[in-house]
């Protein structure tokens, strides 16, 4: 699996409706183009994973080209970009101030661990912004 994971900060004249509409709408044009992962919305900040299989990794690096364009955020920081062992999220979900399942805190928590393996000296500053953002601590 390729992955992509980064924060934004939202457009402040983003209104409800706009926000609801592009998690609507990524949802779905990711399910249909075999793309799993998170996008969650909170105060002010996006946060969002990207996976899909590693052959085809172009379909979510040409995504996150138009996505650090997108006009409706700015303040793009790239955390993690990389292969995975496995799919973490079995699809693609977008949550409006992030209200998590149990699944999706423990699909995240394994993509954590994960890092821990990969990036051992960028992870706890990786799992640290995470979770803080996702009020999981
Ligand atoms: C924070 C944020 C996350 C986005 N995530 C996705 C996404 O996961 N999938 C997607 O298709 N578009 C996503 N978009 C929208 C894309 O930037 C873009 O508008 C969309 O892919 C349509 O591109 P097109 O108009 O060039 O076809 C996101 C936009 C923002 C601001």
């Amino acid at each position: 699996m390729y992955s992509i994971v980064y924060y934004s900060t939202a457009q402040p004249y983003l209104e409800n409706r706009d926000i609801e509409e592009l998690l609507v709408n990524s949802e779905k044009a990711n399910n249909e183009n075999n793309i799993s992962g998170i996008l969650v919305y909170k105060e002010g900040n996006f946060f969002q994973i990207l996976e899909c299989p590693i052959a085809e990794k172009e379909t979510i690096i040409q995504l996150f080209e138009r996505i650090l364009k997108d006009p409706r955020h700015y303040n793009v920081i790239k955390v993690i970009e990389r292969h995975n062992r496995a799919r973490l999220f079995d699809k693609y979900r977008s949550t409006f101030k992030a209200l998590l399942n149990p699944t999706e805190i423990t699909a995240i928590y394994n993509y954590l661990k994960q890092e821990k393996e990969y990036n051992p000296e960028g992870y706890s500053e990786v799992s640290y912004l995470t979770q803080k953002f996702l009020a999981l601590i």
